[in-house]
């Protein structure tokens, strides 16, 4: 089944003078894991917006063509029922805290009172959460005293614990190091292991490459390639739309041009080592 549906879908704000989303149609299939890509100002954050129904329920402008999630046109759908479909992970964590809770351990435990969860399970819950997201060091804290990126960590958090059907995040691991970039794929592929559906927006093609199932490239509002991490990521025409390649892929690419074939361009690192030592015969 397809969880989100855009036939021909072109948005403008309110006030813009060019579209932000050009002609856009895709499918994400019920488990994938989506990764959506493209340069500053392509219409990543706007195509999120249109995906959980704040386009065109909050933002006002013109938007043209169709929008199904889970085989409902949104046009259709309360912004309050596509809430329990869809979660969200905004770009600036800071806005994502609901300024209410003075602890993180009530900061998770909020949506699930709102609703009306027993508080039995939501306690189990919570306790999950934390382990699972390794956040119970700032169970105690103020949320609004976290660093960026622990508040990114919350924010993730907060919708694993929501246990909406399609999850989606907007460049969670802009404000964090490697090391909890890593810890934030982790808990994005145990989203995927419990069988939601991601979208994600990122940057960072290392992991792009590792763990989507599926990539969107965005330019200036339009689809401009699509497929498989390797389909996309060995384009040749996949560069020219301000993405990076993975390190190995342009380590591959180096090798190519001075004689040295590996055979398949590489995409993730395991894949460069498997490559290079098969070549070097070990
Ligand atoms: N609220 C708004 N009103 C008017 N124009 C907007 C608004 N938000 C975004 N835009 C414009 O729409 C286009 C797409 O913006 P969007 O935020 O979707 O890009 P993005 O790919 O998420 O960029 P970034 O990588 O910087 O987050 C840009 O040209 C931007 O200037
Ligand atoms: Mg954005």
């Amino acid at each position: 089944m397809d969880r989100v549906v855009l036939n021909h879908v072109t948005y403008r704000y309110p006030i813009a003078e060019e579209n932000a989303l050009n002609d856009v149609s895709l499918r994400i299939k019920e488990g994938e894991f989506c990764s959506i890509i493209g340069a500053n100002g392509s219409g990543k954050t706007t195509l999120c917006n249109v995906i959980r129904g704040f386009i065109p329920k909050f933002y006002q402008g013109d938007l043209e063509g169709q929008v199904l999630i889970n085989g409902r046109d949104i046009a259709q759908v309360e912004l309050g029922s596509l809430a329990t479909e869809v979660g969200f992970v905004f770009q600036n964590p800071f806005t994502q805290i609901s300024g209410i809770a003075n602890t993180v351990y009530e900061e998770l435990a909020f949506g699930l009172e709102n609703m009306g969860v027993e508080p039995d399970v939501i306690r189990r819950r919570v306790e999950d959460v934390l382990r699972l997201t390794k956040t119970e060091a700032f169970r105690d804290r103020n949320p609004y005293q976290l660093s960026g990126g622990q508040q990114q960590r919350i924010a993730l958090a907060a919708i694993l614990i929501m246990e909406q059907d399609i999850m989606v995040i907007d460049e969670p691991t802009s404000q964090l190091d490697p090391q909890s970039t890593d810890d934030v794929f982790e808990v994005i592929k145990l989203m995927k292991d419990m069988g939601r559906t991601i979208v994600l927006v990122e940057h960072k093609m290392e992991q792009i490459a590792r763990y989507s199932d599926h990539i969107i490239v965005l330019d200036q509002g339009r689809v401009v390639l699509e497929g498989t991490p390797r389909e996309v990521i060995t384009n040749p025409d996949c560069a020219k739309y301000h993405t990076r390649l993975p390190q190995c892929t342009n380590i591959g690419l180096g090798l190519k041009k001075r004689g040295v074939d590996l055979g398949e361009l590489p995409i993730t690192t395991d894949e460069a080592v498997g490559q290079i030592c098969t070549y070097m015969g070990r």
